[in-house]
Formats: C-alpha cells, structure tokens, sequence
C-alpha cells in the first residue's frame, strides 16, 4: 500500500486542542496518550528523533540517528507525516527531501539552534559579494554548509555548486569540494571547518575567519586571497563549552580513559582527544569497544547519559568530558507534552507546527542535500 494515500481526515471545524493544557501536566502521564496516539496514527506516521532528544521522547520514535542518518530516513520514508524530534533545520531539511504529499511537523517550533542563527542569508550573500570584491574569482571558490544552518543558506550554496555536509561526511565533502575548486567557504561552524581542514593536512595560516560582524569579514582582501578555507564565525555555544583543560583532568581521574569528541568541540579540544566523531560514530565507538572500557565524551548531556545507563550493566563507564555537563537546551525544547499534543491534533486530522520551506529555496536546498547524501563520509 502506498502510505502516501492514506491521510488522515480533517476536521477543520475543530480547534487544535490547546498546548497550554499539555504543558500543566506531568511529563510521565503523556507515557499512555503518547503510545495510544502513535498506534492510532499507525503507518501514516514516522517519529524521527535525534540522539540529543531527552528519553522521555526518545523511547517513543521509530528511528533514531545522527544528522546525516535522520535526512536519510527522512527522504527514504513512504510515511505521509514525519514528525521531527530535533531542531528546525533538520525539520527544514526533512521537508525539501520529503516526497510530494509529505508533511513534516516540529512539536515544538522554539526548537532551533544557536549555531545555525549564526548565520543569515543576508550576511551569507554579502560575504560572498566581499570575497568577490576581494579578487577571489567565482570559479576558483565552493560555498559549503553544515546542516545546521538555513534552507536559504543550503539553497545559496547548491546554487554556487556547493553541497551541504554533516559531522559525519565533513572530510568528504571538503575533498569534494577541492576536486572542483581551490577555495571553499565553509558555513558556519568555525569549529567543525577548521577540524576538517586539520585533518586533511591545511596549516592553519591556510584558514582564515570571515566575521559577518566586521567590515568586509575583518580582514584585508589579500589576508582572503591567500586562503584555502575561508570559515564563518559560529560555532556551538554547547559544545564550545567543552575545554582542553577537560581532557587533562579527566585523564588524571579516570585511568585508561578514552577521549571521545564531537567535532563541533574547539581544535585544542579535538587534538587532545583519542577520537573525534559525529553522535552516531561516537555511538558506535561506546557500542564496539570491550567490556572494561572507560570513555569521557564530549557531547550533548543527554546522549552521554543514556550512553551511560546503557552500557554500565556491560562494564563501560561512561563520563560527560565537562562534570557541569553541556545541555542543548533547543533539543530539550522537545517534550513529552509538545509531542502528545502533535500527536494527538494528527489524530484529530489536524497537523499543527507544520515545517515548510518555499518553492524557491527547495529547489537549490534539494541540490545540495542530494549532493550530500552521494558524499559518503
Ligand atoms: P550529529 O550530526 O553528529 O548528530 O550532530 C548534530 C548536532 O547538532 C550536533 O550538535
Ligand atoms: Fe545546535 Fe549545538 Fe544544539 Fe547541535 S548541540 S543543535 S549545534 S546548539
């Protein structure tokens, strides 16, 4: 049966029931609405949920991943609703590679991210005028962005031949990128760019820091002209948080610990650590190491503690990398309540915080996300 046929009918003579209601109530009395809605919804509904999402939504999705995994699912589902348990631009993407009929809902519509509002089309187009201007030519440069930005900033780059990338084909991508052109700009992680560049050998005079916040990015046109990777500065204030004097102290607690890292950490962070990788490779390192082990992960607080409580009865131990632990507090925006209230409306035939990126920006964004998805890492 195709699952795009069998939508739910509306009734638009109701009213959505009101948030309000959901959010006075306790977050474990959702438990039972949650799994009578979702069995109700039956096939016509894939839950989505990304590794930093809190247990309380987690146990309840039908697919977990990284960001690389989540966009996969989310253009391979035949399902007519996907509801996104993560932030917007996932959500945003999840809709340009959804097929036609699909539609993607974001329970909670606070639910963003601090590094991706780092950067806006506005200030993205005028970098690229300022680099132009500087002498760089437009054959000689490939706009790249991370995820975690804009459909406007992904369209911009499909657009330019760029591609979008995730923590897990970043390397990839860069090495896509320098097969066709001498330059990139990289959006807008600063952190993630500069570990990737690391990696693939550039010295860091090779990279340079476009400020959207200084006149002509703040440095001179030559200082642009002499660049290889031209990086945007954003970061995330999460796990920016994570330092190296973290490493030291952690390696001095726990005896043959293992310093595990996303690549969003700063590079004096990455470089001291054993391994660096996006949350699902950080998953998979926990998951294939022996029994015995000890990591200090440098993530998202919420994934280090399910890690935790997983794998403690199999003798890894598991510590977050900072003990003040880093939380995301736009994933936590997802709660039980937003979720059995999304739920419970599509049910009803009503599909309410609905993510949907205009026919414009689609197109190129789609370009570039396909892109992405051909660049394995
Ligand atoms: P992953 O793609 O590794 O899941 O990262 C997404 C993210 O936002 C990390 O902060
Ligand atoms: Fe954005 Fe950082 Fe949260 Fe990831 S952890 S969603 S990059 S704020």
């Amino acid at each position: 049966m195709n699952l795009l046929e069998e939508e739910i009918p509306v009734s638009a003579e109701r009213e959505s029931c009101s948030l309000e209601n959901y959010l006075a109530l306790p977050d474990r009395s959702m438990d039972d609405r949650i799994a009578d809605a979702r069995r109700k919804l039956g096939r016509s509904t894939i839950l989505l949920g990304h590794h930093y999402q809190r247990d309380e939504v987690i146990r309840f999705t039908d697919f977990t991943g990284d960001s690389y995994k989540l966009s996969k699912a989310a253009a391979q589902t035949d399902a007519r609703y996907i509801v996104f348990c993560g932030v917007h631009f996932m959500a945003e993407s999840a809709d340009v590679l959804a097929h036609e009929g699909q539609q993607v809902l974001l329970p909670d519509l606070n639910a963003g991210c601090s590094m991706a509002d780092m950067a806006e089309i506005g200030q993205v187009e005028e970098c690229w005028e300022n680099l132009l201007d500087a002498g760089i030519a437009e054959d000689e440069i490939l706009p790249l962005t991370y995820m975690n930005s804009s459909a406007a900033i992904k369209a911009f780059c499909g657009e330019r031949g760029g591609l979008v990338c995730t923590s897990s084909n970043a390397r990839a991508a860069f090495e896509w990128a320098f097969a066709r052109a001498k330059k990139i700009l990289f959006l807008p992680d600063q952190h993630l760019g500069r570990n990737t560049g690391r990696a693939l050998g550039f010295p860091l005079g090779d990279m340079v820091v476009y400020d959207p916040w200084q006149i002509g990015g703040g440095f001179s046109a030559e200082r642009f002209r002499s660049a290889k990777v031209i990086l945007w500065k954003g970061h995330c204030s999460v796990h920016q948080r994570f330092l190296p004097e973290h490493v030291d102290k952690v390696r001095s607690k726990v005896p043959g610990v293992q310093v595990i890292v996303h690549p969003e950490c700063r590079l004096e962070v990455c470089e001291k650590a054993d391994a660096l990788g996006s949350t699902e490779r950080l998953i998979r390192l926990v998951e294939q190491a022996p029994e015995g082990s000890a990591f200090a992960i440098g993530t998202e607080i919420h994934l280090v503690n399910r890690l935790a409580k997983q794998y403690a009865p199999l003798g890894k131990k598991i510590v977050t990398l900072d003990d003040t632990g880093c939380l995301c507090t736009t994933m936590y925006r997802i709660s039980p309540q937003h979720l059995a209230w999304t739920l419970e409306n599509l049910v009803e035939g009503r599909v309410v915080n609905r993510i949907q990126v205009c026919d414009d920006v689609k197109y190129w964004a789609r370009v570039a996300l396909d892109r992405m998805l051909e660049v394995r890492g």
